[in-house]
């Protein structure tokens, strides 16, 4: 009997669109031995299960499919999949895929909810999970451990009443220019390097557009580099990421705008690489992560650890396929790789 796999799709993100580009990807590279059950989450949160061409997803025309039918995924475990209530049936499924990124996906929701119906699911767990996608509780987990970081502060809105004191406050801290993101987000957004008082101000507005907490950061300079986990601790071949532009951001990212990637690194010596995997380990295991993640680090001085992403891009020029398949891990087994830890790990926590 073939595997059941529900590969999720969409969600209620910011980074919708990512994810429809990344699933492209993931659905055209899978191997044919899956059954392969599609699921698309609308950004408002409306749940469907999808069998169009793959084709209708990145454009976002999946949404219009008359043959959609709603769904909801099971709490009960006895059922072990998806309630279609048109059709009032029960669809077994033997694994998860979530390909959600950011909020409603990676941040431990769809985790929770994979473990509550007992069904085993292609990402770490909920608190992993949930720690990775806060940059704040990543940072005060890594600094814990050892692992080299910008210095950096915490803010919520509620304490952000006198801008002007806080600048100076700032700037006394971390130095100009100095970095702003939000603590929950992705892909970039909300993320803006601070140069003076007005970039502060805009900067400042638009990373509480998407969270309460946001963090402001010493910058760093350097290349950015990393490499992709998976399982207990098996890591991929180190990327670096060489961009003519200011930063990493969301053109940089999906349409490949004046980036080049390079896999092993162009600018780092056998040391620094060794280190850079030495320390995605250390922050993976300290979050507790066992499926798989992609550690970003900025390689100035000496390495230093940005963030880790549990999800992290699945597009066909994205970093964690590329850092597998600098290890010889071709794109169909790794995703068959990622499949077997997580049946192999099963739901029990
Ligand atoms: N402290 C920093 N110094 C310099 N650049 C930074 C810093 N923090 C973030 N950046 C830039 O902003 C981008 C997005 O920030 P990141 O922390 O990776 O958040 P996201 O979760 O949105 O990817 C990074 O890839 C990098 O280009
Ligand atoms: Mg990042």
């Amino acid at each position: 009997m073939s595997i059941k796999l529900a590969v999720l799709f969409g969600g209620q993100s910011h980074e919708h669109p990512v994810s429809l580009m990344s699933v492209t990807s993931v659905l055209n590279n899978l191997d044919k031995k899956y059954d392969i059950y599609m699921v698309g989450i609308t950004a408002s949160g409306c749940w469907y299960h999808y069998s169009g061409p793959v084709s209708d997803i990145e454009n976002g025309d999946w949404e219009k499919h008359p043959d959609n039918t709603e769904i909801i995924l099971s709490t009960n475990p006895e059922h072990h999949g998806f309630y279609e209530i048109e059709n009032n049936k029960y669809v077994y499924v033997h694994v998860i895929l979530p390909i959600l990124h950011g909020r409603n996906g990676e941040d431990g929701t769809i985790q929770g909810l994979c473990q509550l119906a007992n069904i085993p699911c292609v990402s770490c767990d909920l608190t992993s999970s949930a720690m990775a996608m806060d940059k704040e509780f990543t940072h005060l987990i890594a600094e814990s451990y050892g692992v080299p970081m910008a210095k950096y502060v915490a803010l919520h809105r509620r304490d952000y009443h006198n801008p002007d004191e806080l600048y100076d406050r700032l700037v006394k801290m971390l130095g100009l220019p100095f970095y702003v993101k939000p603590s929950k987000e992705g892909s970039s957004f909300g993320a803006h390097k601070i140069s003076n008082h007005e970039d502060f101000v805009k900067g400042f507005d638009d990373a509480f557009k998407y969270d309460d907490k946001i963090l402001a950061e010493e910058f760093i300079s350097g290349t950015e580099v990393g490499c992709g986990i998976m399982g207990d601790d098996t890591v991929g071949e180190v990327f670096e990421i060489v961009v003519e532009t200011e930063m990493y951001g969301y053109a940089e990212k999906y349409d490949g705008y004046k980036t080049n990637i390079y896999v092993p690194t162009k600018n780092l010596s056998k040391e620094q690489e060794e280190e850079v995997k030495r320390l995605s380990k250390v922050v993976y295991k300290a979050l507790g992560c066992d499926v798989l993640g992609r550690a970003d680090f900025f390689a100035s001085d000496r390495i230093i650890f940005n963030e880790i992403n549990l999800i992290p891009g699945f597009t066909s020029h994205s970093l964690y396929p590329a850092s597998f398949k600098g290890a010889g891990m071709d794109y169909t087994t790794l995703l068959n790789n990622l499949i077997d830890i997580a049946l192999k790990r099963g739901t029990n926590e």
